[in-house]
């Protein structure tokens, strides 16, 4: 576990209380960053920081559109985005995954387009680019793994529909589109299925 520096002091406190005109991350994302599976708000604790700099930027310039986060990442300085980062990525995740109600058949779909994709709908395998277990890939291949299944699914509406456009070289927006709405359920409920696992914050 990294030590919290005194450069990580300025990101705790604007977890925990919030700043200027910015509530605290923490009444939305948990007191440890562990997310709120029923509200679909997802888990920031132990997730890469620069990637998660990365989408504060994008949610402040509006290429990654979310109502709740633009005001937010919009107040907060380039400095703040870093340092708040640094702080939710020193932290341990969740040792529970969220889960969710789901049946056995749609798990199992799930895992079998995970690992393998579905060549037929030109779907590739998710864990080629977010790793065997969902754990993410340096900064540009997020964890997906113990996401809430709810927030992995408004990910992929929003590649579908176009109010996210900020991923490189529109990697994940080609894969989101091929997606039926019944795959988009069975492999977000098999990636909330798993317990999240810190990043390698290397890269
Ligand atoms: C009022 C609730 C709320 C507050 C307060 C809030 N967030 Fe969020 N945050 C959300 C929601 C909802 C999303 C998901 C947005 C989406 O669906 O695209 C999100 C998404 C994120 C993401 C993207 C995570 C990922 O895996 O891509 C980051 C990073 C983030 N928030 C950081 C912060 C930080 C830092 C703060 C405090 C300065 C903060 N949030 C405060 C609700 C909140
Ligand atoms: C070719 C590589 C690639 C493949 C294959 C891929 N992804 Fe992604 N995915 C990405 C990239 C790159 C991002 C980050 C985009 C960004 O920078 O905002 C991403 C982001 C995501 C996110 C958003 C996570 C967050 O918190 O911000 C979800 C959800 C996701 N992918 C689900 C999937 C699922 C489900 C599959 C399989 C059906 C899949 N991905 C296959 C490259 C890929």
């Amino acid at each position: 576990m990294p030590t919290i520096g005194a450069a990580n002091e300025a990101g705790k406190k604007l977890a925990q209380q919030g700043g200027e005109g910015v509530q605290a991350c923490s009444s939305c994302h948990g007191a440890q960053g562990g997310g709120n599976a029923a509200a679909g708000w997802p888990r920031l604790a132990g997730l890469n920081a620069d990637y998660m700099a990365q989408q504060l930027t994008a949610m402040a310039n509006g290429t990654r559109s979310n109502p709740i986060m633009a005001p937010i990442a919009s107040a907060l300085s380039e400095q703040q985005r870093g340092d708040v980062a640094e702080y939710f990525a020193s932290l341990k995740p969740p040792t529970m995954a969220p889960g969710g109600e789901v049946d056995q058949k749609t798990l199992h779909r799930g895992e079998t387009l995970a690992q393998r994709g579905d060549w037929q709908q030109g779907i590739p395998a998710c864990t080629s680019c977010h790793g065997l277990q969902g754990q993410g890939v340096g900064v540009a291949f997020p964890s997906i793994a113990g996401q809430p299944a709810t927030y992995l699914q408004n990910q992929i509406k929003a590649w579908q529909s176009g109010s996210r456009h900020n991923d490189p070289n529109g990697l994940m927006a080609s894969v989101a589109k091929r997606l039926s709405d019944e795959d988009s359920q069975a492999v977000t409920a098999w990636f909330a299925s798993l317990p999240a696992q810190p990043s390698n914050n290397v890269q």
